[in-house]
């Protein structure tokens, strides 16, 4: 194509519920609702949305057939980089024992074994898995290799599939440094920040009784920072600790899991700038209780869903899911869950160019089977999504 000359337009027409999460569209309301709508697509971008009578002249024509389009799910937290699985465990779980930190050394030694074409070859399923379930944007971390190999290797292989990719170092001290974790601590702020630095845009830390403490996680979370890496946290998920708060002190985008909140730790979500991140497949299956979504969201925190899909806590890729969990068990509206799978998780990434669907959004939008993005809750466990557009490009 010469550059003079425009790529073919598409409209997406007979939309019975659009999403666009734009509230200077459609019904005003957050989620930007627009009924019997249209969505034009030129390229990679959205370049019109309304009222499906409205809508311009294009190349190609696709009907929707009364069904529902949103924005493809933004999933801010992910942890896809691994070998095997803790099957075991879960079990375990399930007959009563607790889930705690250690058992990540299971898929650590799992995961240093594995080659780089299995590490890859697990991702790339994985990722294919959360495609079909409505997943166009997501994050991903190391976390599961605790070298400074390990961890490079975990990351460069993450940036050949999405530019949200965190250095997760600071998971937990490996079983190699637990007579010396002030080391482990100067390695990950050091020589593995400097291999791993290069392949990521984010920093995290399992701030957690079992990891790491509140001076560890903020002495890491400044080295990454001074690298040009931006903090987000894993904070306040097994019990009350210093994490969120020491997440909002610097500015980190996301504050993840929050499900042991204090005032204090609402207060401080509320007072910046640092998404809460709520991530209920972890509670699912860890039989934990749930994070409180209806106190963050009163007290004017914003929200973001995801799947936290790993191994251990969370072995899921199911956006949808988690918005019925959210739903069901944390307080949260249908119009709110949807929200913060879209529109939340491009917030928690720093992101406007995905989680909305106006003119100027990257096109990656969903066709539910479905008249309304409320049915994601109101029929659990339904495959609904049946068509997803990446980039203009309908890849189910
Ligand atoms: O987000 N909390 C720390 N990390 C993961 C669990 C990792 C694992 O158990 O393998 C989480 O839940
Ligand atoms: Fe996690």
């Amino acid at each position: 194509m010469s550059s003079t000359e425009t790529a073919a337009s598409t409209v997406i027409t007979n939309i019975a519920t659009l999403v666009t999460n734009d509230p200077s569209l459609g019904d005003g309301s957050p989620l930007g609702l627009v009924r019997d709508a249209a969505v034009v697509i030129e390229g990679d971008r959205v370049v019109w949305t309304g009222e499906s009578s409205k809508a311009p002249a294009t190349d190609n024509r696709v009907d929707a057939g009364g069904r529902a389009v949103l924005p493809g799910f933004v999933d801010s937290h992910s942890h896809l980089v691994f070998a095997g699985d803790r099957t075991e465990e879960f079990n375990a779980r399930m007959s009563g024992r607790a889930y705690s930190a250690g058992g990540i050394r299971t898929t650590v030694a799992a995961t240093r074994a594995a080659s780089d074409g299995e590490l890859e070859a697990g991702l790339v399923r994985y990722l294919a898995e959360a495609l079909r379930q409505g997943t166009t944007t997501f994050e991903t971390k190391s976390g599961y290799g605790l070298t400074v190999a390990d961890e490079a290797r975990a990351l460069a292989i993450a940036a050949r599939h999405t530019d949200e990719v965190t250095y997760l170092g600071a998971h937990i001290v490996p079983p190699d440094y637990a007579e010396d974790p002030a080391a482990y601590v100067e390695l990950v702020t050091g020589e593995m920040l400097e291999a791993c630095a290069p392949h990521a845009r984010w920093i995290d830390v399992f701030c957690e009784k079992g990891a790491f403490d509140g001076d560890q996680a903020r002495a890491i979370l400044t080295a990454g920072r001074a690298r040009g890496l931006t903090p987000r946290i894993h904070a306040n998920q097994l019990s009350y600790g210093p994490g969120v708060q020491l997440a909002v002190e610097l500015d980190a985008a996301s504050a993840d899991h929050c499900t042991h909140l204090t005032d204090a730790d609402v207060d401080a979500l509320a007072s910046g700038r640092t998404v809460a991140t709520l991530l209920p497949g972890a509670e699912f299956s860890t039989r934990a209780a749930w994070p409180d979504a209806r106190r963050l969201l009163d007290a004017g925190v914003t929200v973001a869903l995801s799947t936290d899909c790993n191994p251990g806590s969370s072995f899921t890729s199911s956006v949808p899911f988690c918005i019925a969990l959210a739903v069901r068990d944390m307080g949260m509206t249908p119009d709110e869950a949807v929200w913060s799978a879209t529109a939340g998780g491009a917030a928690a990434l720093r992101r406007d160019d995905v989680g909305r669907l106006a003119p100027g959004a990257r096109a990656d939008l969903l066709v539910l089977d479905a008249p309304s993005h409320v049915h994601l809750a109101y029929r659990p466990g339904v495959p609904l999504v049946s068509q997803v557009w990446r980039r203009g490009v309908r890849e189910v």
